[in-house]
C-alpha cells in the first residue's frame, strides 16, 4: 500500500474532495455542451442513452479512476507505472496517463475559448448591473459580434488560460476548496431559480417533453457515440483527471460513496440546466437544432433581457458559469502539472508550460470562428474537430483502457484494499462492470459510431 500522504498535498476532508471533484465535473459540459449536444441529437432519446451511459460506464469508471489515484498517490503517469510494476504488468500502462495529458491539453485548448466567452459576458452584465435597460438587448447580434472578433476571442481565451495557470501553480488545496465551497451551492441555487423562471414561460411542458420523451427512431450509432462522449466529458473521465484528484483523497473515505455523490450531482446539474434552458429556447422561438454552441449564450440572455433584475441575474449566471468552468480547467491541468513537479520542475513552471501550450493550440479554435471558419477537418471546424477527437474518441478510449487496467491488470489486494468498505457482492459487481460491461459497451459504441454495423 502506498503511504497515506501525497507529496502534492491532500484534501482537508472528504467534503473537500467531493467539492473539488464536483467542481471538476460540473462545468461548461453540463450547461453549454449538454444543452446543445442534446439538441443536436434529438432530445429525449439522447438523454435516456446518456443516463444509461452514466450508470453502466460512468460510475464504475469513476470509482476505478479515484481508486487507482489513491492507491498510487502520485501523478497519474507515475501512479500507473508504480501500480503496473506492483501488479507485475508492463509499465506501458502509463500510456493511459500520457494520453490523458494530451487529451486534457486538447480539451483545455478549446474549453478556455468558450470559458472566455463567459468572462466577456460577465463584464458586459457587470457594466449594466443596475441599469434599467437590458445589458444585452439583442443577444443574437451580441454573440455574433463577440465570435467574429479575433482580438476579443484571443484576449478572453488567454485571460482564462492565465487564471487556470494561476490557481494550479499555487497548489489546489486551499484555493480550489475555498472557492468551490461557495461556487457549487450558489450555482445550484441560480439554476433552480432559472428552472422556476422556465416554469413561468408557458413552455416548460414542451421542454420536458423534448428532454424526457424518447423518440427511438432518432437513436443512431452517432447518438451513442455522442452520449458516451458527453458522459465522459461531463464526468471528467477517461483522461485521468479524477485519478490525479484521487491521489489526495484521505485513506478512510469510501470511494464508491464519493463517486456516487459526484455522478448524481453532475447529472442533476445537467438535467436542471436542460430544464432551465429549453423552456427559454422554445419561448423565444429559437430552433434548438440549429443554435449549436451558441445556445446558452443566446437563449439565456434573451430571457435576462425580459426579466426583472435581468442584468443582475445575467451577471450572477455568467459569473457562476465562469467559476464552474474555472474549477474544471484547474482539474484538467493538475495531472500533467503534478507529473512535471515529480520530474523536478517547480509548480509555477510546470503549470505555465502546459497551460501556455494549450493556450497556443487553442488559437486554432479561436480562428475557427473568424479567419479559418472555412477550414474543415472531417467535416468539422477546428474547435469541433478538437472537441470530437478529444472528447468523443480519446476520452472513451482512455476509459476503456482504465477499466481494463482496474478490472484485469491491477493486483487483487491493491484494488480490494481501496474498496474495503463494500461487501463482496458489491465488489464483484463493480469488478464485473469494469471487466466486461464498460469495455464491451465502449467497444460496441465505437464500432457502431464508425459505421461497422452498416
Ligand atoms: N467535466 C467538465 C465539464 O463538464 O465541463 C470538463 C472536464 C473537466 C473534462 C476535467 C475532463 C476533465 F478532466
Amino acid at each position: 500500500m502506498a503511504a497515506g500522504i501525497s507529496q502534492h498535498g491532500m484534501w482537508s476532508s472528504k467534503l473537500g474532495f467531493v467539492l473539488a471533484a464536483v467542481g471538476s465535473a460540473v462545468g461548461l459540459g453540463n450547461i453549454w455542451r449538454f444543452s446543445y449536444v442534446t439538441a443536436e441529437n434529438g432530445g429525449g432519446a439522447f438523454v435516456l442513452v446518456y443516463l444509461l451511459a452514466v450508470l453502466s460506464v460512468g460510475l464504475p469508471l469513476m470509482i476505478a479512476e479515484v481508486l487507482i489515484g489513491r492507491a498510487g498517490r502520485e501523478s497519474p503517469i507515475n501512479t500507473l507505472i508504480d501500480l503496473a510494476r506492483e501488479s507485475k504488468a508492463s509499465p506501458a500502462w502509463s500510456l493511459i496517463g500520457w494520453s490523458g495529458v494530451v487529451a486534457g491539453l486538447l480539451i483545455l485548448s478549446f474549453y478556455c475559448v468558450i470559458a472566455g466567452w463567459t468572462l466577456s459576458y460577465t463584464v458586459t452584465y457587470a457594466q449594466s448591473m443596475f441599469a434599467a435597460t437590458p445589458a444585452i438587448a439583442n443577444p443574437g447580434e451580441h454573440f455574433g459580434a463577440l465570435t467574429s472578433s479575433t482580438s476579443s476571442l484571443l484576449f478572453w481565451h488567454f485571460v482564462f488560460i492565465v487564471l487556470t495557470i494561476g490557481v494550479v501553480a499555487r497548489g489546489v488545496e486551499k484555493g480550489i476548496e475555498a472557492a468551490v465551497r461557495f461556487m457549487i451551492p450558489s450555482l445550484f441555487l441560480i439554476l433552480v431559480s432559472l428552472v422556476i423562471y422556465g416554469m413561468t414561460t408557458g413552455h416548460f411542458g414542451t421542454a420536458l417533453t423534448y428532454l424526457f420523451s424518447p423518440d427511438f427512431s432518432k437513436v443512431t450509432g452517432s447518438t451513442l457515440v455522442a452520449a458516451l462522449g458527453q458522459a465522459f466529458f461531463s464526468l471528467s473521465l477517461g483522461m485521468a483527471g479524477l485519478m490525479a484528484y484521487g491521489a489526495y483523497v484521505p485513506d478512510k473515505a469510501s470511494i464508491p460513496r464519493l463517486a456516487g455523490i459526484i455522478c448524481a450531482a453532475d447529472t442533476g446539474v445537467a438535467l436542471l440546466a436542460g430544464m432551465a434552458i429549453f423552456p427559454l429556447v422554445f419561448a423565444f422561438s429559437l430552433d434548438p437544432h440549429t443554435a449549436g454552441p451558441g445556445l446558452v449564450f443566446v437563449a439565456l440572455p434573451n430571457a435576462f433581457a425580459q426579466m426583472q433584475f435581468g442584468n443582475l441575474y445575467g451577471l450572477a449566471f455568467f459569473v457562476l458559469l465562469a467559476f464552474a468552468a474555472w474549477s474544471s480547467t484547474i482539474s484538467i491541468l493538475e495531472g500533467g502539472t503534478a507529473y512535471l513537479v515529480e520530474r523536478g520542475l517547480s509548480r509555477w513552471l510546470a503549470a505555465t508550460l502546459l497551460g501556455g501550450f494549450a493556450g497556443i493550440v487553442g488559437i486554432g479554435s479561436v480562428l475557427s470562428f473568424t479567419v479559418w471558419s472555412e477550414v474543415r477537418l472531417a467535416d468539422r471546424n477546428i474547435l469541433d474537430f478538437t472537441n470530437f477527437i478529444a472528447s468523443d474518441l480519446m476520452l472513451p478510449l482512455g476509459g476503456l483502457a482504465i477499466a481494463t487496467f482496474a478490472g484485469w491488470v491491477l493486483a487483487e489486494p491493491l484494488r480490494r484494499n481501496q474498496l474495503a468498505d463494500i461487501s463482496d457482492t458489491s465488489y464483484a459487481i463493480w469488478k464485473g462492470l469494469c471487466r466486461y460491461v464498460a469495455p464491451i459497451l465502449i467497444a460496441l459504441v465505437f464500432a457502431s459510431g464508425l459505421g461497422l454495423f452498416g
